[in-house]
């Protein structure tokens, strides 16, 4: 009974506003993905508490409810995924957060690399405040509590997993085996660059940014706009496009067409115009079908209410499992 996986796949998001096409490329479409594989049924939390380290409650709350449309209209299926917010379960996850602080000190603490960069861009010490300090106990808990196998993140969550891990061996090597160690799975990064030609595609450089909520003309005047290369010529910008265009095609002809128009770039043919209409003709559908489907889910709250319903009770079923070992281990001794 203990120290058994009890979910194979459990990861967390983050209740941003504002997910572009790069969000979406690389971080969303592998859940779904992974989701449509029969058996795994990935258990994925919203981390609306982890928002609190930098957002006002309301705001907070309110990209938390966006966050959960966007990924069912993104394909997220309720009936292959369980989801749950992160709140719903705060009282097991706050306990078992304030235990594991024990196991870690406040230099180790200082040194978690993910915390040391915050610290440098957006916040100091003196300023920052003691949650996002505790940021990665917080998500040691809420990963630890639910004893998943997998966590799927991208590499600027390794570290967090990395205390994670070091949180179970210590737990476990002072009280008894209780947390399985959970393992990264590595999500492939795909280097989805801002149309702009510089650095990724990224919400901070909007005018090189595809946003899931662009209306469908700017989206495309952004494409007309976007860098291209010269003919002949393989740039990271021209793959970051081809990638985006391919990834959002709808079907088989469409991606056949695109591999015929870049092998007539390389072979030295001037259709970079071609490409782009290539291009926004992707973006365009994909934008319209998401865009539809978003409405039609936020027309239904109650739907979206009972999937998170159900999300919770299984979320809670495993962390109240887990504290009864964890306080079984520390207390009855
Ligand atoms: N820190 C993660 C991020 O910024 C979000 C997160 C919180 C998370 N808790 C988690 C991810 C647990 C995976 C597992 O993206």
């Amino acid at each position: 009974m203990e120290k058994e996986y009890k979910v194979k796949i459990f990861t967390g998001i983050r209740p941003t506003g504002d997910l572009t096409i790069a969000n979406y490329l690389g971080a969303i479409k592998p859940i779904v993905d992974m989701a449509e594989e029969r058996d795994i049924n990935p258990l994925v939390f919203v981390a609306d508490m982890h928002a609190l380290t930098d957002s006002e409650p309301s705001v907070a709350k309110k990209f938390t409810h966006e966050v959960v449309a966007d990924y069912l209209a993104l394909g997220l299926d309720p009936e292959r995924t369980t989801i749950f917010i992160q709140s719903a379960i705060a009282p097991q996850i706050l306990t078992l957060m304030s235990y594991l602080s024990r196991h870690i000190t406040v230099a180790e603490l200082l040194r978690v690399p993910a915390l040391k960069d915050k610290l440098k861009k957006n916040a100091r010490e003196e300023t920052a405040n003691a949650l996002l300090f505790l940021y990665p106990v917080l998500m040691a808990a809420d990963i630890l509590i639910q004893r998943p196998e997998y966590v799927p993140v991208g590499e600027d969550q390794e570290s967090h997993l990395e205390v994670a891990r070091l949180l179970a061996k210590r737990f476990n090597a002072r009280y008894g085996d209780v947390f399985p160690p959970p393992k990264t799975y590595q999500m492939k990064s795909l280097r989805i660059l801002s149309l702009k030609g510089k650095g990724k595609m990224s919400k901070s450089v909007p005018e090189g940014a595809i946003f899931l909520t662009d209306n469908i003309e700017s989206a495309v005047q952004k494409i007309k706009k976007a860098v291209t290369s010269v003919e002949g010529k393989m740039t990271d910008g021209l793959l970051s496009n081809i990638i985006i265009a391919k990834e959002l095609s709808k079907n088989e002809n469409d991606k056949m067409r695109i591999d015929e128009i870049i092998a007539e770039h390389m072979s030295g043919k001037k259709v970079m115009g071609e490409f782009k209409k290539a291009l926004a003709n992707s973006v365009s559908g994909f934008l319209t079908d998401f865009q539809a489907r978003r409405e039609k889910i936020i027309r239904n709250p109650e739907t979206i209410k009972s999937i998170l319903k159900r999300g919770a009770e299984i979320a809670a079923k495993n962390a109240d499992e887990t504290m009864a070992l964890v306080e079984k281990a520390m207390f009855s001794r």
